[in-house]
Formats: structure tokens, C-alpha cells, sequence
């Protein structure tokens, strides 16, 4: 089969992972791809905040338990890697740069083992007073929003594939 489609079609949402962290090796790759997908008019207005310290992950994911009102459980599942992307506020296209740009580290992340999941919680709560403070404190600029997150790690189980829906594809020849 077609390297890319096999990668594609193997990819899952992986939600438990193992303690081990990736190596820098796989998470320069990974980086790499996620880089290198497209952006509006090539703005690449983007910044990749990559969090693996646990203390910091946990600062983040209390914030976001205050804010959403999540049980005391919520934390990302608690991945050795969480990739934060964000984006200006004012580039409309900030959201599909960033969605280009996870599935480019899903699938890489995928193609070495390793296992991956969108996070969406901070896209709407980033004002947040108590929020923005530990996205300042990460350097994440005062006019981006997180549009969304990688959690990475070696996948603790294996994910069973969703069926796909028919019908969403129509030819008009
Ligand atoms: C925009 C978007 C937001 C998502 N948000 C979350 C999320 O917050 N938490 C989560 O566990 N999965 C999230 N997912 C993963 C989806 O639930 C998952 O892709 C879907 O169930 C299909 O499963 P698959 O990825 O294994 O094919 C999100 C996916 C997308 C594309």
C-alpha cells in the first residue's frame, strides 16, 4: 500500500500513555513536520510551545480544570510531551494553520510509534485571567490563541480504529 495512506489509515487518538519521555531525535522530527505544513499566505505566525516538564503541564491543566470546571482527573491524560500551537489572533486563518500543523505531528508522530491526541481545551478560555498568566509564563505571546494541542507519548494501549462514515464523498462530472 501507499506509504502515506498506511500511515494515515494506522494513525489513532491515543489517550494513555507511557511515563518514558521521546527522545529529542523523534521530537525534532516531529517538530520538523509540523513546521513544515502549509499557512495562509505563508504567514507561519505560529509558535510550537513544547511543555515536558510534569510541574508546568500540571499548572496548566489546574488552570484549565478552574476555568472549564473539570474534575479533579483532567490532565491531558498526562502525556511526557504536550505540543501547545498557537496563533495571532488576528490571522484568520490561524486555526487552519494550526489544524495543518497537528496532523502533520499526528502523522509523523504515528510513522515512529508514538502515540497522539488533539487536546481543544484551550481555544475559547485563553483570556482567562488565571489562564493567561501560565501562558505568559510558557512565553506564549499575549495575542495568541491556543488553537489547539498535541498530547504525545509511547502509546500505553492500542486504540481501535473508528468506522469511517459513507457518503461524505460526492463526484460531480
Ligand atoms: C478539532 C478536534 C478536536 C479534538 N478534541 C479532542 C479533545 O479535546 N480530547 C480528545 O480526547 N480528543 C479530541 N479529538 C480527537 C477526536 O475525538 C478523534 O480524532 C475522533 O474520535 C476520531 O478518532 P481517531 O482520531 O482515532 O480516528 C479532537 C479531534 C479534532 C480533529
Amino acid at each position: 500500500m501507499n506509504e502515506v495512506l498506511q500511515n494515515i489509515l494506522t494513525r489513532r487518538s491515543v489517550r494513555a500513555f507511557k511515563e518514558e519521555q521521546l527522545k529529542d531525535e523523534e521530537l525534532d522530527l516531529i517538530l520538523q513536520a509540523g513546521v513544515n505544513a502549509p499557512s495562509g499566505m505563508n504567514k507561519q505566525s505560529w509558535q510550537f510551545t513544547v511543555v515536558q516538564s510534569k510541574e508546568k503541564m500540571e499548572k496548566l491543566a489546574k488552570v484549565v480544570r478552574e476555568a472549564l470546571k473539570r474534575d479533579a482527573g483532567y490532565n491531558f491524560y498526562a502525556p511526557p510531551t504536550l505540543i501547545m500551537l498557537s496563533n495571532d489572533r488576528d490571522n484568520t486563518n490561524g486555526l487552519a494553520d494550526c489544524s495543518c500543523a497537528l496532523e502533520n505531528i499526528f502523522l509523523m508522530a504515528n510513522s515512529l510509534g508514538i502515540g497522539s491526541c488533539w487536546v481543544n481545551q484551550l481555544k475559547n478560555i485563553c483570556d482567562e485571567k488565571e489562564v493567561r498568566e501560565v501562558l505568559n509564563s510558557f512565553e506564549i505571546p499575549e495575542n495568541h490563541i491556543v488553537w489547539g494541542m498535541a498530547a504525545l507519548g509511547y502509546p500505553a494501549n492500542t486504540p481501535k480504529a473508528h468506522g469511517r462514515k459513507d457518503g461524505v464523498i460526492k463526484f460531480i462530472k
